[in-house]
């Protein structure tokens, strides 16, 4: 080894000796070439190993982590399905939140739409209870509203519930689980009935059990009914969604019932004020005494019977008590007379239907009306007056107030002649179906007249 060294430093100095004279001996030169070598071949020999036990030691880090990274993965799965467990929510649970968020706004905003310009609370309380029952997915539905004067509580719509179970029910103010959430104005979820026993003991209602929530319809303060949603049809519990989703329903229905209650009040002195007009008319002929009501009754009648809507019954009804205010106009010698009537008597007697037109037609409410008025003369063959309307060109509303117009004076006394028997009067009724009648319109009356003959017997009679 000193051998090596020596001949190493030996080259060393000759390479930098400032003379730069160089007088090397081959074995000298072989020898320093070996070192050089040696050196070359050391480094290199390091450098490999080195690299080795790098790579060596990165797989070793990387295993590791991979194995702390699939622990951490079994440990997230673990907890998962437990939370799920524990909450029953979805694994991806903010994105459900979120899906649930969107569709439940929708509802919502929809159902407001719907609602808003509703008038008819049959309608509305249908609509209300089919799109909650099928978006809840659940088992019962049901609407109770407070009836205005009574305070009971009813069933107005329910879905899921026995038919005998809705018309049966009637509730008194502060009565049963309903009656509890309107006086408290308070939404309840129960989330086993037979487990509470507070609300257990108070329960009167036999569809309501298990699982369930009932929100009180609460419109300033004032609740005028409650909504029950009843166990869930995929067993599922209701869930604080479900829960503030009914709330915010109620809310909406709420204003909805509001609106259309103070409509109703409205339309009933509406019609209070037209009745006591129709009876001062009447009260100009003893022989016409009860005429208007008697004609509203059948007309109304006939009107259900031929599946007119709201609004159409509404209309409908207005004409028939007002379909003579044009009589008003009527000279007394006309009006009353008792003998027969000459020509021209009997073309001043035609004019009160135009002219009844013509006294709603400025009444807003009475507007839509006023065409009924007009026509409750027309005959189905083209020879009424004062149009000569024919056939289904004549509005259905007065073809009704035709047929009950015509009936009642059949019979009723009349100075010239008694009433005619309910056969008789059917009969003559039949017998002028094409003519001067509506057949549609005279059938659904005969099939009323044979179902509920005490129609003609009103509590006055
Ligand atoms: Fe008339």
């Amino acid at each position: 080894m000193n051998i090596i060294f020596n001949q190493f430093t030996h080259v060393w100095r000759l390479l930098t000796s400032p003379e730069k004279v160089v007088s090397l001996s081959l074995p000298m030169l072989l020898a320093c070439l070996a070192i050089l070598a040696a050196i070359i071949l050391f480094v290199f020999a390091s450098a490999l190993a080195l690299y080795k036990l790098k790579t060596k030691f990165l797989r070793e880090v990387q295993t590791s982590l991979l194995t702390r990274y699939n622990e951490l993965q079994a440990d997230h799965k673990i907890l998962g399905s437990q939370y799920k467990r524990a909450t029953n929510a979805p694994a991806i649970t903010h994105l459900d939140d979120k899906v649930w968020h969107e569709e439940e706004t929708d509802f919502i905003f929809k159902l407001n739409e719907q609602l808003s310009l509703a008038l008819e609370r049959n309608a509305v309380a249908k609509y209300i209870v089919e799109s909650v029952h099928n978006f809840l997915n659940v088992q019962k539905t049901v609407l109770i509203l407070r009836e205005h004067g009574t305070k009971t509580l009813k069933i107005i719509y329910a879905l899921g519930l026995q038919k005998p179970t809705t018309e049966e029910f009637s509730l008194k103010e502060g009565e049963s689980i309903s009656g509890f959430v309107i006086a408290q104005n308070k939404p309840t979820l129960v989330e086993a009935l037979d487990k509470d026993h507070y609300f257990k003991a108070m329960n009167k209602e036999s569809y309501l059990e298990g699982n369930f929530i009932s929100v009180p319809l609460v419109f300033q303060k004032d609740a005028i009914g409650v909504l029950h949603v009843c166990n869930k049809k995929n067993n599922r519990p209701f869930s604080k969604s479900d829960f503030s989703f009914l709330v915010n329903v109620a809310k909406v229905g709420a204003i909805a019932f509001k609106n259309i209650i103070l409509y109703e009040q409205i339309n009933e002195s509406y019609l209070k004020t037209i009745a006591a007009l129709a009876s001062a008319i009447d009260a100009r002929d003893p022989y016409t005494k009860w005429h208007s009501e008697n004609v509203t009754r059948y007309s109304v009648a006939i009107g259900k019977e031929m599946n007119l809507n709201y609004q159409e019954q509404e209309m409908l009804t207005r004409a028939a008590l007002l379909h003579d205010v044009g009589k008003i106009g009527i000279r007394d010698n006309v009006l009353l007379k008792t003998e027969k009537l000459n020509n021209e008597e009997y073309e001043q007697i035609k004019l009160h239907a135009a002219k009844g037109d013509e006294i709603v037609q400025s009444l807003s409410f009475l507007k839509e009306a006023s065409l009924l008025i007009r026509h409750h003369h027309e005959r189905f063959d083209g020879k009424g007056y004062p149009d000569q309307l024919k056939g289904h060109a004549i509005e259905l509303g007065a073809r009704i107030i035709a047929v009950a117009d015509t009936f009642d004076a059949m019979t009723t006394d009349r100075p010239y002649r008694k009433a005619l028997t309910l056969q008789q009067a059917v009969e003559e009724l039949e017998h002028c179906k094409n003519v001067q009648f509506d057949p549609d319109v005279v059938e659904s009356f005969v099939k009323i007249l044979k179902r509920t003959p005490e129609i003609l017997s009103p509590p006055h009679k």
